[in-house]
């Protein structure tokens, strides 16, 4: 079977009704990073970075995966697919995707903040200053912070050279290191971006640009990939 790598960002799930960052209106828009999504702020405002991730968490509780993220479970039955996802949200996994990859963590995770490999389930959507690991100290959201390491990329960046077919869907290809991945991939494969903006990729050999939504072009190239003309 061909392998089929699928990087996918948040407008994978913008029909969901999970905002996008960097969009008009996204969550960039409405709130600085710097003090809502790095290391200092949860040091200096952690009652900011907890609110905006609980109500991120308390959002994902409420949607369901879209059209998109369903139309890449036919995939399966054709290709080895793995995902790797810049997006927080279980979407993916709620779809019936099985092989996925969180570059930037999760957020229906938490974890120790003196032992990262303490990590826990949230199955409601509400962290408490107070809620503690078991060694005692405060859980903090399973997030990979700005100005924090990325700890999966050399895993993802195995996986993006061994592709046969990349994929990338619904992400403004502005954050590194997720954006350098299809630097690693093979320049002679063939290579397809949904995304309606379709931004920073200049330069990509084999590289086909669908300038649609998530809901509407994954399925179509879904279809085309199963039954090639
Ligand atoms: P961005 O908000 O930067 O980009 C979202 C992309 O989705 C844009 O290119 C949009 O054109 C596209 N888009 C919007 N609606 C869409 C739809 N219905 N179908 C397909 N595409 C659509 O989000 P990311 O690229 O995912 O990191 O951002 C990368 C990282 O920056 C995130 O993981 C997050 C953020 O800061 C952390 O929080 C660590």
């Amino acid at each position: 079977m061909k392998k089929l790598v699928i990087l996918t960002g948040a407008g994978m799930s913008a029909e969901s009704g999970v905002s996008t960052f960097r969009d008009s209106n996204g969550l960039w828009q409405n709130h600085r990073i710097e003090e809502v999504a790095s290391p200092i702020a949860w040091q200096n405002t952690p009652k900011m970075v907890m609110e905006f991730y609980n109500q991120r968490r308390k959002q994902l509780f409420e949607v369901e995966p879209n059209i998109g993220h369903k139309a890449l479970i036919d995939l399966e039955k054709h290709f080895d697919v793995q995902i790797i996802t810049q997006n927080v949200d279980d979407l993916h996994e709620r779809a019936g995707s099985k092989n996925i990859l969180h570059l930037h963590g999760e957020l229906k995770k938490v974890r120790s903040t003196i032992d990262e490999d303490l990590v826990y389930e949230m199955d409601q959507w509400e962290l408490k200053f107070g809620d503690k690991c078991e060694k005692g100290s405060q859980l903090r959201p399973h997030i990979v912070w700005f100005g924090e390491a990325v700890p999966m990329i050399g895993p993802a960046i195995e996986i993006s050279s061994s592709a046969d077919i990349f994929i990338v869907i619904g992400t403004s290809m502005a954050v590194y290191p997720a954006a350098s991945l299809i630097s690693y991939v093979n320049p002679d494969i063939p290579k397809y971006y949904i995304d309606p903006n379709a931004f920073n990729v200049s330069g990509i050999s084999n590289l086909k640009i669908i300038k649609e939504k998530a809901g509407k072009g994954v399925p179509q190239l879904v279809k085309e990939l199963i039954n090639p003309v």
